[in-house]
């Protein structure tokens, strides 16, 4: 057996770290050759809580589980970190002006992102979940000068997941007859899923898909999945991000399947005229354990506003939190 992968789970007591942990644990996510140190890491009102879900790991009796660890400090969480699931995050409470939301990020992704950067392994790679993942991405990726920019991405996979589910239902084939789809953008209600490249069984999307439910319900009914979710199960949607997170890192640790990509929120280097450094959703492949960009895919009007409109949105998050000095 090869030595243990740390792995590093904040948020560990949520409900979507409920989710993902007996995964990771499992070897879902980096394979069934590789053992796994879980390193948990809570606020202190919750480690008790993160100790029980520890409990029921080792009732697992997983054979690839190496270790379970809890925190309540970033600094001893990420030391030697490979592997960072970024979950916990301050939800917005009830009459939360969207500064206020960013700021109270700004105090948990500030000091995870110098806490990696401080003592990371040579080789992290970070998914940030917590919403809102992609701001939240570009300022832990801002206090951690020391770790490539390119190991910093924020989780729009549930978002590619649900508009892939989407088209596969409405065509009425198994969601693997579908590909190339994308999410561009910000993992919010702006995001833009993009069909335009689409194949359903080897034809394009718009061929087999009444153009009109493409470019009116698709959209909407991928963008406000979340809500849907909220209002019909009371709680919002955990499974389906633990499974994206698990999906994310996955593909980027072993590869997209030839022939398609996937999305992930990931540091923009100018691509598609997204502002470079944002970090934003883009149609990515990853070969040898690094997400590019797929390139030069043609962009119509329709698309180009879309995009542009997730983008503004994403720009005037990070002129938020640069005005409070977070960036
Ligand atoms: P939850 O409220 O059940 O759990 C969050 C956990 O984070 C709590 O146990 C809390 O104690 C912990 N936490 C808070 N601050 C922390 C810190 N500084 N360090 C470590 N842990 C901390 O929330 P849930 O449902 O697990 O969701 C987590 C986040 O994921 C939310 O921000 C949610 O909006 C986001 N999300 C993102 C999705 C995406 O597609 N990117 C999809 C679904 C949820």
């Amino acid at each position: 057996m090869p030595a243990p992968v740390t792995v590093t789970v904040t948020g560990a007591a949520g409900q979507i770290g409920y989710a993902l942990l007996f995964r990771i644990a499992s070897g879902q996510m980096l394979g069934p050759d590789t053992p796994v140190a879980l390193r948990l890491l809570e606020i202190p009102q919750a480690v008790k809580a993160a100790e029980g879900t520890a409990m029921e790991l080792a009732d697992c009796a997983f054979p690839l589980l190496d270790s379970v660890n809890i925190y309540d400090d970033a600094t001893a969480a990420f030391d030697g970190v490979n592997v960072a699931l970024l979950v916990g995050a301050r939800p917005r409470g009830a009459g939360m002006e969207r500064s206020d939301l960013l700021e109270a990020n700004g105090g948990i992704f500030k000091p995870q992102g110098e806490a990696i950067n401080a003592g990371a392994a040579d080789d992290v790679r970070v998914l940030v979940v917590g919403n809102p993942a992609n701001t939240n991405a570009l300022i832990a990726k801002s206090h951690a000068p020391d770790v490539p920019a390119d190991r910093f991405t924020a989780m729009t996979r549930l978002d590619h997941n649900r508009a892939v589910s989407q088209l596969a239902s409405k065509a009425g084939v198994p969601v693997s007859q579908v590909s190339r789809l994308t999410i561009w953008g910000n993992h919010s209600a702006t995001q833009y899923p993009d069909v335009f490249h689409a194949m359903v069984g080897g034809r394009a999307a718009t061929d087999v898909v009444d153009e009109a439910w493409l470019g009116g319900e698709f959209i909407p009914t991928v963008a406000k999945r979340g809500a849907a979710i909220i209002d019909a199960r009371g709680a919002s949607s955990a499974a389906s991000a633990a499974n994206a997170a698990i999906d994310h890192v996955h593909d980027w640790v072993h590869g997209t399947p030839g022939g398609s990509w996937t999305s992930a929120g990931v540091v923009s280097d100018g691509s598609y005229g997204v502002p470079q450094g944002l970090v934003s959703s883009f149609p990515v492949v990853s070969a040898n354990g690094s997400w590019q960009i797929v390139q030069d895919l043609e962009i119509g009007e329709f698309s180009r506003s879309r995009i542009d409109a997730s983008v503004a949105e994403l720009v005037s998050e990070r002129e938020a939190v640069q005005s409070l000095g977070l960036v």
